[in-house]
């Protein structure tokens, strides 16, 4: 073999390494797409609302499909039959400009953008519609640097104190829920793909979203988080819907209305101890006093801890709500989301995240204790 075979074994063997390499590639890919358990997806509509969105998805792609296999067919059929034969050297015809051509190539997209636009425009004003009514639930959203907070302004219980919770909602499937979008800080994007479309959160002002889920969709925990980047803890700025039975519903607003025992013995009492002098700088709870009465203590900054214990998620969803992940998160918040939680800043309230109270390990399991029993 000479210098010059040499060359082109090597560059064939590299380019047939290249070739492979790119199968594996696209078949991995394509592979990826086949995957069942995509749980933020919108192409698996789990709403009226985002069924309606995936409607103008089909549509768009079924008329480009047909568009781009008309002009590929075109394209290839004009390669082949027209293509330079050994024995002819005739010049094909010289055409300049062809003005009906032109005006029906310009007409024929401009009809297929018009009937595109038909359909969009009816969804899009559709979707921006706040719902109301004795059947709809009406939720407010705050988003906070970096959690969710839900109050139902129309679910009120025997004190006069609607019903709040954070980071997971529970909504009524086969019903319509009219969520009512504000920040607190900065501007945060509410996003759950198999209900509906993204809404900014935005300080000062109110946006709109509606979300009713399937009927069938009854029992599912759908994740979602926030779309707009928020800083630090943005990633980390999750949520979960759990979609209820109707009945499920009111049995679960009706537990959340209630306020939560003191306990009296044990590590849990020790726990409310340092929970009244410690976490209610920032985190409230609804307590039911001996006489009867309920009492709301501390400050409404981060999330409502009434009914810390009966929520299947820590952190704003980043973490399962077991006793262990609670003791990490007690002892450094930051270890487990990026947050910048400067206590210098308390007094101004400008404060972001969880700070580490640097809490000892009795007062971490007291802590626990307390909250874990706070279903
Ligand atoms: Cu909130 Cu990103």
């Amino acid at each position: 073999m000479n210098r010059g075979e040499q060359i082109t074994a090597v560059r064939r063997r590299s380019r047939r390494r290249y070739l492979s390499t790119l199968a594996v590639v696209a078949t991995a890919l394509v592979l990826a797409s086949c995957s069942s358990d995509l749980p933020q997806s919108s192409l698996n509509p789990q709403s009226a609302e985002a069924s309606d969105i995936d409607g103008l998805w089909v549509l768009t792609l079924v008329i480009m499909t047909v568009i781009f296999v008309a002009v590929e067919a075109a394209l290839i059929y004009s390669i082949v039959r027209f293509r330079k034969r050994k024995d002819d050297d005739t010049e094909p015809k010289q055409v300049h400009g062809n003005n009906r051509l032109e005006i029906v190539w310009t007409i024929i997209p401009a009809v297929i953008l018009a009937f595109v636009a038909v359909p969009t425009l009816r969804v899009h004003f559709d979707l921006r519609e706040p719902a109301a009514g004795p059947d709809v639930v009406q939720v407010e959203v705050t988003g906070h640097q970096w959690w969710w907070e839900f109050t139902y302004p129309e679910i009120i219980g025997p004190d006069g104190r609607p019903l709040i919770t954070a980071n997971e909602l529970h909504i009524p499937a086969g019903r319509t829920t009219n969520l009512i979008l504000t920040s607190a800080d900065v501007i945060h994007s509410f996003w759950v793909p198999p209900l509906n479309g993204k809404r900014d959160l935005v300080p000062g002002q109110l946006t709109n979203l509606t979300l009713t889920p399937d009927a069938g969709t009854a029992g599912d925990v759908i994740p979602g988080q926030c779309a707009e980047y928020c800083w630090l803890g943005h990633a980390d700025m999750r949520m979960r819907v759990f979609v209820e039975t109707p009945a499920g519903f009111d049995s679960w607003a009706a537990e959340q209305l209630q306020p939560t025992r003191v306990p009296t013995d044990g590590p849990a009492a020790a726990g409310y101890e340092t929970f009244t002098q410690v976490c209610t700088t920032c985190h409230v709870a609804n307590i039911l006093n001996e006489d009867g009465s309920s009492e709301v203590i501390g400050v409404a900054f981060g999330p409502d801890l009434t009914h810390f214990g009966g929520r299947e998620t820590l952190g704003a969803g980043i973490l399962s709500n077991t006793r262990e992940h609670l003791a990490q998160w007690i002892d450094n918040p930051s270890n487990l989301k990026a947050m910048r939680p400067d206590l210098n800043d308390l007094a101004e309230g400008k404060i972001l995240g969880m700070p580490d109270y640097l809490l000892d390990e009795a007062e971490i399991a007291g802590l626990v204790a307390l909250l874990d029993g706070w279903e």
